[in-house]
């Protein structure tokens, strides 16, 4: 058999991860601004990290969530206080496009409503409302296009607030930061007059965190740069350090009623062993504030230089898009099969870098030395 050739993939094999490192099978060494796309949180095979998901495979790996799961409780404790959501509940599956579809569900519950609004340039995932809510009709299947969801473009408050005067919105769906739609942020003034205008007419605000969350920001959720606090909260890729999980973070105003929701892997031992590792790091190693103060390094040197071919650089924390005046195909080849760098991308002309928020003072500097050597050539 072979691979469903769906990803257009680099020629490289990557082999092993030590903080913002990555070494490939012919022992080339590459600094990691990519994050294998912002799953990276606490950088790659930390140590204690590690030692917690093989301590627990030991004991157990798995059980079903018919019985007491006292890790997902501890889970839930730990990330309520850590993200200043303690009254809030957790529900816990194992990707993004889940998180979403489960948060959407639960505001067309609580609702009876069936619409949603979103934003242009907004991804939410593959499945089926998280890919209908996501405005890319290249990768809506005709099932899956169902007329739910209508796209409003970010930060026109008006064009939401017509919407929401209709009072038939289950919810909006919200990246603070968007990500695959090229690093575009949500401005304060727009958010606090959505998270109103939401609350006026019983809609529900969620909040997407899967990749400008956990710490990405400079703060836990990206929200919380933005002063609202929205019903649902949706997180991912950086919550297990690559261990595949996923979570949804719900007010008290939802009823949990049995049965409604549910998932056979969502939450394993295992998983919660490693988002239980994650969180310890995430604190200890200060890496909000990491990522705050290096990320804000990047960004003001970056500026500061005004390196050639770049128009724009945009971005909070360690969740950056430098913004080309050329297609970023190149510049992003090169350096990585020159430079050995791993960066990301977004529409025709950005790069987009989501390190693992450990990165240093001194990796930002090595990436900023070696995107000034492509964009000189370039
Ligand atoms: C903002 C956002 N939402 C949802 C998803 C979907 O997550 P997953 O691929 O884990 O289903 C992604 C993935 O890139 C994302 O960036």
């Amino acid at each position: 058999m072979k691979l469903f050739d769906v990803y257009p993939l680099q020629p490289v094999n990557i082999v092993r991860g030590k903080g913002c490192r990555v070494w490939d099978d012919k022992g080339t060494e590459y600094l990691d601004l990519y994050g294998g796309h912002a799953v990276i949180s606490i950088g790659h095979s930390h140590p204690h990290y590690v030692e917690a998901l093989h301590e627990q495979a030991q004991k157990l790996c798995f059980y079903s969530n018919s019985v007491i799961n006292i890790l997902q409780q501890q889970l839930a404790e730990r990330l309520g206080a850590v993200s200043g959501y303690d009254d809030y509940s957790l529900f816990l599956i194992n990707s993004g496009a889940e998180a979403n579809e489960n948060a959407l569900k639960l505001a067309s519950f609580h609702t009876g409503r069936k619409r949603i609004l979103s934003a242009v340039k907004a991804f939410h995932g593959r499945t089926s409302l998280a890919v209908e809510a996501t405005n890319n009709p290249k990768i809506v299947a005709p099932v899956n296009d169902n007329g739910h969801v209508t796209f409003l473009p970010l930060n026109d408050i008006e064009a939401w607030r017509e919407e929401l005067s209709k009072d038939d919105v289950a919810a909006c769906i919200i990246e603070c930061i968007q990500g695959v739609g090229g690093i575009q942020l949500a401005t304060v003034e727009f958010m606090q007059a959505l998270a109103a205008e939401c609350k006026q007419h019983g809609t529900v605000l969620v909040c997407d965190e899967i990749q400008c969350g956990y710490g990405r920001s400079g703060k836990f959720f990206a929200h919380q740069h933005l002063g609202i606090r929205p019903d649902i909260i949706t997180v991912a890729k950086g919550i297990a350090n690559g261990y595949p999980m996923g979570a949804v973070l719900i007010a008290p105003q939802f009823e949990a009623v049995y049965g409604r929701l549910g998932t056979t892997f969502g939450g394993n031992h295992l998983g919660c062993a490693a988002a239980l590792a994650v969180l310890d790091v995430i604190e200890g190693e200060h890496l909000v504030e990491n990522a705050a103060k290096v990320g804000e390094y990047i960004m003001s040197r970056l500026r500061e230089l005004q390196l050639p071919h770049v128009t724009d650089i945009r971005g909070r924390g360690l969740m950056i898009g430098i913004e080309l005046d050329m297609p970023y195909k190149d510049v992003r080849n090169s350096l990585l099969l020159n430079e050995h760098v791993f960066t990301g991308c977004a529409g025709t002309n950005v790069l987009r870098l989501l390190p693992p928020l450990c990165l240093s003072m001194d990796e930002a500097d090595e990436f900023i030395q070696k995107l000034k050597n492509v964009l000189i050539n370039a």
